[in-house]
């Protein structure tokens, strides 16, 4: 478990190099996520042993995929996979626990059929590629039937500047109209992009919260009270 953390957070650094030589990528965002903390940093690790034990504790007895009375869902991808509420990997699955502790939502992961390489090298290149296809890789269909909630927190990895293809057969699989949206993403040092545009030109029928809260990998385990202040301001 912890080899695959440090590849990925070598993996993230890596990117950030990768990425910053390639002009097709989009930079820091451009203000349309308010929120989003801008940072070079991406060799810490993502989540620290004090931020990890306190939303351990807090999730233990949570369970991921299942419908309670909540009318607040966090739906997030994460990589690697893991349905393990206890095993903390993705930088994304934890800004989503943070936020489900903090507003009781019911928390759903957009799992790929097919998982990814563990490979690194691998997994960029069939992100890539899925990009250059616009994809629609297949997910698992866990989520019920999402009509009980008003609000849905959604989260995910900037990936070669855009939304992870599995994010987008998610929203093109489930009308959230009438839904308020609100986005969280995690990144090697990009920001955002365009990616709450994105969302919002797939869910036209959605509020789609414009001041989305963006961290990079690197400061995602000390971003705890940073994503409490931005759940006050919006209200949660
Ligand atoms: C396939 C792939 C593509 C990525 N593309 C970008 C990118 O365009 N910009 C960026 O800053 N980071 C990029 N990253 C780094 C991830 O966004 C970052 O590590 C993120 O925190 C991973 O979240 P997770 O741990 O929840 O999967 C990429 C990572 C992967 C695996």
């Amino acid at each position: 478990m912890k080899k695959r953390i440090i590849m990925s957070i070598i993996g993230a650094a890596f990117m950030a190099v990768t990425l910053s030589a390639c002009s097709s990528v989009r930079t820091q965002a451009d203000g349309q996520a308010g929120a989003t903390e801008q940072t070079s940093q991406t060799t810490k690790p993502k989540v620290d042993a004090d931020a990890s034990a306190s939303i351990k504790g807090a999730a233990s007895d949570q369970k991921e995929g299942q419908h309670t009375d909540s009318h607040r869902a966090v739906i997030y991808f994460s990589s690697p996979d893991s349905s393990d509420m206890n095993a903390l990997e993705g930088s994304t699955q934890y800004l989503g626990r943070i936020i489900a502790e903090k507003t009781g939502a019911d928390v759903f992961r957009i799992v790929p059929i097919k998982a990814y390489p563990t490979d690194y090298s691998a997994h960029t290149a069939q992100a890539k590629m899925e990009q250059g296809e616009n994809a629609r890789p297949a997910i698992k269909d866990d989520f019920g039937d999402l009509s009980q909630y008003d609000t849905i927190f959604l989260g995910y990895p900037i990936w070669w500047g855009d939304l992870p293809m599995p994010v987008y057969t998610f929203l093109e699989s489930h009308d959230l109209s009438g839904k308020k949206i609100v986005i969280f993403s995690t990144y090697g040092s990009s920001g955002l992009g365009d990616t709450v545009e994105h969302v919002q030109s797939v869910e036209k029928g959605a509020d789609v919260e414009t001041k989305a809260y963006g961290v990079a990998a690197g400061d995602v385990g000390s971003a705890k009270d940073k994503v409490l202040s931005w759940l006050s301001e919006l209200g949660y």
